[in-house]
């Protein structure tokens, strides 16, 4: 099979790395081959911090995807995430003097869009369009062939720590590996998990993974607002180990399958037997203790979500539902309590089906491996399309993402 014919997309997350291998078929539609997923033991918090753990992590999921796929992977779509993750939305105007508006006047306008200034020590990813103005029309998604005085752009820029980015690329490629693009991790789980409609309307993704919790949150069919929250589902294992004094395995067996974070909804009579740490007898422990316990964290991990919420959505005028993915959104009530806390329907966001998925990836926690194939593969169909049509709809991140590095080695 040709090369360009495959696609991968590769998750290195906190607790897992996942590899999804695809093959654009002969209908010209994206097909899962294979999948690959190892423990995580080299990141912290969605960013690597041992750079040897993390390389044989990749290892060992990329040779099981191979094995299950049976083709040569020699490049990826990865995704990132972590603490270092700035964004922002920025505007840039150009002049067109009444002349039609070309795709050069768009890379002109997206060029002043992102010319602005950032810290030496960061590195632009995305440079996303969320509308283009044209003299006093506004909502325009693609201008090209429009005539007018004045043409502005409005974008939201992702930004990450150029080191961390590079650790993470380094990983990567000390598997043999090469990186085809790197697309934030909220905007491939919202590729996964929500539709073009939701998108539309105005939607809030929130993916609680291990060590981080990441926000994407949606209007117009344009992403208006990011950001990584370093509190996953690793800090509610965590508090249980602590407060139940057992090992984090137990703790997570018991967050997996006897917890909730609803308080009320736990039998005040029910107990469950524990292991204690290091073969200590085992224990009788209250069900509502363990609840009480991941209840405050995820309290806290909603009350920061509401004051983002509260700021952005006002600001933006958003007011959608929020869709709920990761793995640590199958924790029991975290729904519920995300309607409660924040006032907002709230649902489960599980990853749509297409060709060659099975039941056990249409798991929240594949959202975001998922997604960065799907973008892989939408990718590889615009370099594939004429020029003119590449412009089509808004999302042009992988477009952008060569020029970009250009315009950053300009800037800097
Ligand atoms: N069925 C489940 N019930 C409760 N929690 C679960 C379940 N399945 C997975 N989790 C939790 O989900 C978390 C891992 O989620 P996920 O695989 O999305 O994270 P990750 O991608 O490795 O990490 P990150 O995105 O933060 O880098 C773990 O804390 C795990 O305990
Ligand atoms: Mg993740």
């Amino acid at each position: 099979m040709s090369n360009r014919n495959i696609l991968v997309g590769l998750d290195v997350g906190t607790t897992k790395v996942c590899t999804i291998v695809g093959v654009h078929n002969l209908n010209g539609e994206l097909e899962i081959v294979g999948i690959g997923t190892h423990p995580s033991f080299g990141l912290k918090k969605g960013s690597v911090v041992n750079i040897e753990k993390t390389v044989r992590s990749i290892q060992a999921s990329l040779e099981e995807a191979k094995l299950m796929s049976g083709v040569d992977i020699k490049s990826a779509t990865i995704g990132i995430a972590g603490n270092h993750i700035y964004s922002f939305n920025s505007i840039g105007a150009v002049p067109i003097k009444g002349k039609v508006i070309t795709e050069d006047d768009v890379g002109r306008v997206l060029d002043a869009a992102k010319a602005v200034v950032i810290p030496s020590d960061r590195e632009i990813l995305h440079v996303i369009p969320q509308e283009f103005r044209v003299d006093n029309t506004s909502g325009i998604k693609d201008p090209v062939g429009m005539c007018g005085i004045r043409l502005e752009a409005h974008v939201h820029i992702v930004t990450g720590a150029v080191s961390l980015i590079q650790n993470l690329v380094k990983c990567v490629e000390q598997t043999g590996l090469q990186v085809e693009q790197i697309t934030l991790q909220p905007i491939a789980s919202s590729e996964a998990v929500l539709t073009n409609e939701e998108k539309e309307m105005g939607v809030i993704l929130i993916d609680i993974g291990g060590g981080t919790t990441d926000l994407a949150i949606w209007k117009d069919g344009a992403l208006i607002h990011s950001q990584i929250i370093p509190v996953g589902g690793n800090h509610f294992t965590n508090d249980l180990a602590v407060a139940l004094k057992i090992s984090n395995t137990e703790a997570e067996r018991i967050k997996i399958h006897h917890s909730s974070v609803l308080i009320e909804k736990i039998n005040q009579s029910a107990h469950i037997t524990v292991q204690g740490v290091n073969n200590a007898r085992p224990g009788e422990i209250a069900l509502s203790f363990v609840a009480e316990v991941l209840n405050a964290r995820a309290t806290e991990l909603y009350e920061i979500i509401k004051a983002i919420l509260d700021e952005k959505l006002v600001e933006y005028q958003v007011n959608g539902p929020i869709v709920l993915t990761g793995g640590g959104a199958l924790i029991k009530g975290m729904a519920e309590l995300s309607e409660y806390i924040t006032q907002r329907p709230t649902k489960i966001g599980y990853p749509h089906a297409f060709g060659g998925m099975t039941n056990i990836m249409q798991h929240p926690k594949y959202s975001t491996v998922l997604g960065l194939l799907m973008e892989s593969f939408k990718k590889r169909k615009d370099e594939n399309v004429p020029n003119a049509k590449k412009l089509e709809g808004i999302d042009i991140i992988s477009k952008l993402s060569e020029s970009l590095k250009s315009v950053f080695k300009e800037i800097f």
